[in-house]
């Protein structure tokens, strides 16, 4: 039912930002309030919300379901972001996107050591982002407690990538 919601909903926007990219475009999820909803129920259905400790999201557009899902969990939210953004010390990671190449950073005190962190973005695509992401948990001795995507695009090997994080890899949907 959501999957089939959730494709209606995604637009396509071919050679978006660069040429031969087929942009999937989430915004259209959110002009449906109901749809949003649906989308947070759907990810914590299959949570396992017993093993997890706090959220992070990914800017930008995984800053946009992270907090939701935060707050639904009632854990606390983590902002990763690009380079520069974040005000106090990082700590930072660089990685390489599906298009170009970029560094993530997250604030050493995000969290304290042992916590078991979700990580939260809207695609999966080649995994560089959630990987980077991973690794900025690691370095503050956290541990991945499993990923939450609204999309996952499986011909790009993005899941595989992340097995050495957890198996515990949720997509609502998947082209
Ligand atoms: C997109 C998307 C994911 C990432 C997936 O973000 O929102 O974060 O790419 O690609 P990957 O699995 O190959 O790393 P983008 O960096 O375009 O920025 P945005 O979220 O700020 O739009
Ligand atoms: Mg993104």
């Amino acid at each position: 039912m959501i999957d089939q919601q959730l494709k209606s909903a995604i637009r396509d926007v071919p050679n978006f930002p660069k040429p031969g990219i087929i942009f999937k475009d989430i915004t259209p999820i959110l002009r449906n309030p109901q749809l949003c909803e649906s989308v947070v129920d759907s990810l914590v259905a299959q949570l396992p919300v017993t093993r997890i400790d706090a959220v992070a999201g990914i800017e930008s557009r995984g800053f946009l379901f992270g907090l939701m899902l935060a707050q639904r969990l009632g854990k606390p939210f983590v902002p990763v972001r690009k380079q520069g953004k974040l005000p106090w010390r990082t700590v930072s990671q660089e990685y390489a996107l599906e298009y170009g190449k970029a560094v993530l950073e997250i604030h050493e005190d995000a969290f304290e050591p042992g916590t078991r962190v979700l990580v939260h973005d809207d695609l999966l695509a080649t995994g560089g982002t959630v990987t980077a992401t991973s690794e900025l948990i690691r370095k503050l001795g956290g541990s991945v407690a499993g990923y939450a995507f609204i999309v996952s695009l499986e011909s790009l090997g993005g899941r595989e990538q992340l097995y050495a994080y957890s198996k515990d890899i949720f997509s609502l949907i998947s082209y």
